[in-house]
């Protein structure tokens, strides 16, 4: 059976026992405080366990793109270096939602792998929950006794809370496991050691391949366990491990999944898999890691600099560094991967061949600034090198300022150390690891209380589109407390204020409890489907004691009218671009807010003035033509995007009804659930104010409209108005000032010259005023000159004319006092004087100070008035 195979007969055998088949989410979360990326197939629906959101279908079962790379499930340091973990997999999952329970699952998943897939019956082992005194969980005996209608006794294991109770993440929903696992051992092997000893003992070849969470518990944060309102079954099975059993190979590398990526890197680095451990860990690392690259950018996370994009950054970086060193590599060669990729899953996940080139382009633009910095890398190295003792250890600092800022890890340092006869310093290293996770846990510490319930209901209303201020009852509430500072979230059970997404940010306003009673809410923001408001009223449940938690809510009008006439304008200009630039436009993210609009889109090349200039007139023609808002709600998304055309975005999770925000059906028509404009009109002016580039193949405009774009050509006139005024209003003030830039260089020029024929005039009456003192030549003068410069050639060029000199020039630079001591180097050695010692003493009279060399010095002072002094004193020396 190929891949595509297994995973139809995944979907399709569900789909016999009634689910419903759902597309994958993206494996980028964009609401979810507590994760970052899906991490397994239960993610997009962890609101349905919760009792937050309803669930399409009682039974649900998909493919999903996961990808475990950072928080509770994290394996990205085992991926490449063993044959059954990876960054991204699909996890194919089947799911209940208060329907069937532990017997349909287990009796379910048996028929699959042993009657459809035809796996052997004797090479499958089954773990059930061993429970937990501590934390009051029974042993799983409802799930054993069902394993034993298919499974010998001694092929059931039971598992402790590690193995065999699932949980989300640090909270969220969970609950005990029963896991599959085979054991795909030669014969031979199994007659010597029965597979029941090696059931998670980290064998490659045996392993397991399904897992089955009843979910019945909630993980709070005190870490207790809610009992959830109903009880439900999520499974995963890894696709990866699935085909290498069906299959009937030994590693997950070997199945059709992944060979053609092995096949072509192996024959682009002119290597074989299989000859060589270090090349085989190197090619396995570059073909699991461009899958995840790839894939999340597909879903709209680029490679960046902070958050899920460094994490990208960091995956993309792992690659390069083993293709490098182990393959060879030293020009891009991750990004002619994407074809392949493109290819292999057009079918299951077109996202990737829908944008073959940009991700491309992207990958290929990190891998060559990633390069760069390997090289420099390689250089501090040799410096460092250099700097060490031979045979000495490489201290900590430099270890760690390699893997932070060149992406060495400390191994592979070592082993470049090793090769040269160093060593590095590990203790050293750690220490100052340690310091940077000491400074990143502080700069994010965040605690949040479990929710305090006041209310119960289902329904959270949002009727922000239609209304600014409702009555509303807080349902409940809780505390979270953030780089010290403290807030308040609630959640209302109808509410006006839109909850910052899809790059519009949150509305602000009040909770009117009372007439005297205001609760000012900062911010608005989605918690998956959750609407939470923020306030920093830390009386918060002190107030909803007294006064009850019935209010009525208000949105800032002013600020969400600003807001909302920068998103619609964002639209315009999105039209506008892809009619000016050309098709391959998509956005790439975009930030709304009160102030500015801000768009980033796909285009590879600066846009010219004329193309801005063109971009302006466009959305300002709309903006004039009135056009009124067509909003339609509750469209079922085929309809949206097959029928009426509405531009989607890659990576953003629609549900199966949208909200098509349309400006004139020619025009602009996209899938939004932000808020808008009633007509075009209402945005007034717009105003492109900066283009930049954002990221690899990223462009990034900002812009303005209404009010602040009224506000920023007021200033704009005003400052040309007082320009103008500055000059005496001139008939033509670019030439105006054209002229004044003309004269002033000429003056300069001019003063210039002056400057130097006056030192030289100077110059000739100083060696005139030169007195013989024994044998010195001693010169102590007041001069006037144009800048501290001169002053000092004046005094080398002295020097170089006249032999045996000392010379204390007292100068007014331009209103300043300045003095300069210059002595012939024969005086410094045969009279031990020393300029830098004089120039201080002087330097008194001139209430300054100074210093220098034994033959020059200088010094600066305040007192003008004092320089007929430094030249007394001066004689007085000699
Ligand atoms: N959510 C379960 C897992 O990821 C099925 O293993």
């Amino acid at each position: 059976m190929t891949s595509h195979e297994i995973r139809q007969k995944f979907l399709d055998f569900f789909r016999s026992k009634e689910h419903l088949v759902v597309p994958s989410a993206p494996m980028v979360l964009k609401n979810d405080p507590t994760l970052m990326f899906t991490n397994s197939g239960m993610a997009q629906f962890k609101d349905f366990f919760l009792g937050n959101a309803q669930p399409p279908a009682p039974r649900i079962a998909d493919t999903q793109k996961c990808l475990r790379v950072t928080g509770k499930h994290n394996d990205l340091e085992d991926v490449g270096h063993d044959t059954y973990h990876h960054t991204m997999f699909e996890m194919l999952g089947n799911w209940s939602f208060g329907d069937y329970f532990k017997a349909e699952a287990i009796a379910w998943s048996w028929e699959l792998l042993t009657e459809v897939y035809q796996l052997p019956k004797d090479r499958l082992y089954a773990t059930v929950f061993e429970g937990d005194p501590a934390e009051n969980l029974a042993p799983d005996t409802e799930a054993l006794a069902l394993w034993k209608k298919y499974l010998p006794e001694e092929r059931i294991l039971f598992g402790n809370k590690k193995d065999n109770f699932w949980e989300m993440g640090e909270t969220g929903p969970c609950g005990p496991c029963s896991e599959i696992h085979i054991d795909l051992r030669p014969d031979s092997e199994r007659a010597q050691k029965p597979g029941r000893d090696l059931v998670n003992q980290d064998n490659p070849l045996v392993i397991e391949i399904w897992n089955n969470v009843f979910m019945q518990f909630e993980r709070m944060a005190d870490k207790s366990l809610r009992t959830l309102p109903a009880q439900h079954v999520d499974t995963g099975m890894g696709f990866e491990r699935l085909c290498m059993a069906i299959q009937g190979k030994t590693s997950n590398y070997d199945t059709d999944v992944f060979q053609p990526l092995i096949q072509h890197i192996a024959q682009q680095a002119q290597v074989r898999y299989g000859q060589d451990h270090k090349t085989d860990v190197a090619l396995r690392v570059v073909a699991d890691h461009i899958r995840a690259v790839t894939f999340a950018i597909a879903d709209g996370q680029l490679p960046s600099n902070n958050k899920a994009g460094y994490v990208i950054h960091r995956i993309l970086r792992r690659a390069v560094r083993y293709g490098y060193s182990y393959l060879g590599f030293r020009e891009p060669f991750m990004c002619g991967l994407v074809a392949l990729l493109a290819e292999q899953f057009a079918e299951v996940f077109p996202e990737v061949s829908a944008q073959q080139e940009f991700i491309t382009n992207v990958v290929r633009e990190e891998e060559q600034g990633f390069l760069r910095t390997l090289e420099n890398g390689l250089s501090l190295l040799d410096e460092v090198m250099q700097q060490t003792p031979a045979q000495g250890q490489l201290a900590g600092e430099a270890v760690f300022k390699l893997y932070d800022t060149f992406g060495f890890p400390a191994d592979l340092t070592a082993l470049i150390a090793k090769e040269n006869n160093f060593s590095i310093d590990e203790a050293g290293f750690e220490t100052a690891m340690q310091a940077q996770k000491d400074r990143a846990r502080n700069a994010q510490s965040k605690e949040t209380d479990d929710w305090v319930a006041l209310q119960t209901s289902d329904a959270v209303n949002f009727v922000g589109y239609d209304l600014l201020e409702c009555p509303t009852n807080v349902l409940r509430y809780r505390k979270v407390t953030e780089k010290k500072r403290t807030l308040y979230q609630l959640v209302f059970d109808q509410t006006p204020f839109y909850a910052e997404s899809g790059g519009q940010v949150g509305d602000s306003g009040v909770l009117m409890l009372d007439a005297q009673t205001a609760i000012q809410i900062v911010d608005t923001k989605k918690e998956n489907d959750l609407i939470i408001h923020l306030t920093e009223r830390e009386d918060l449940p002190q107030l909803l004691a007294n006064k009850g938690n019935s209010g009525i809510a208000k949105v800032d009008v002013e600020r969400r009218r600003l807001i909302t006439a920068n998103h619609s304008a964002t639209h315009l200009m999105h039209s506008a671009l892809r009619e000016v630039l050309g098709t391959h436009v998509a956005q790439r993210g975009q930030l709304v807010n009160e102030k500015a609009l801000r768009f980033d889109f796909s285009h590879f090349a600066k846009i010219s003035d004329e193309e801005l200039a063109r971009i302006e007139q466009i959305v300002n023609q709309k903006i004039r033509a009135n056009i009124p808002l067509e909003e339609r709600r509750n469209v079922p998304i085929q309809t949206a995007v097959e029928e009426l055309k509405a531009t989607a975005l890659f990576g953003e999770k629609y549900g199966d009804f949208v909200r098509v925000i349309t400006f004139d059906e020619a025009f602009s028509r996209e899938l939004c659930g932000g808020t808008h404009v009633t007509h075009t009109g209402q945005i007034g002016f717009f105003k492109i104010v900066a283009e930049s580039s954002s990221s690899a193949g990223v462009r990034r405009i900002e812009a303005i409209t209404a009010d602040t774009a009224e506000a920023h050509l007021q200033a704009q006139t005003e400052l040309l108005d007082a320009l103008k005024a500055l000059l005496k209003n001139p008939k033509d003030l670019q030439k105006a000032v054209a002229d004044l830039i003309d004269d002033n260089k000429r003056l300069q020029k001019q003063v210039e010259q002056l400057a130097l024929a006056q030192v030289q005039g100077l110059k000739q009456s100083l060696l005139e005023q030169i007195e013989a003192k024994g044998d010195i030549q001693f010169l102590a003068q007041k001069v006037a000159l144009p800048s501290a410069d001169a002053l000092k050639q004046l005094a080398f060029d002295l020097k170089a004319k006249v032999d045996n000199l000392f010379a204390v020039l007292a100068a007014d630079i331009d209103g300043k006092p300045q003095v300069a001591v210059m002595i012939a180097d024969n005086l410094v050695k045969e009279k031990g004087l020393h300029a830098g010692n004089l120039v201080k003493e002087l330097a008194k009279e001139i209430q300054g100070g100074g210093g220098g060399q034994p033959f020059f010095a200088t010094a600066g002072g305040k007192d003008l008035g004092g320089l007929d002094k430094v030249v007394a004193k001066a004689k007085t020396l000699v």
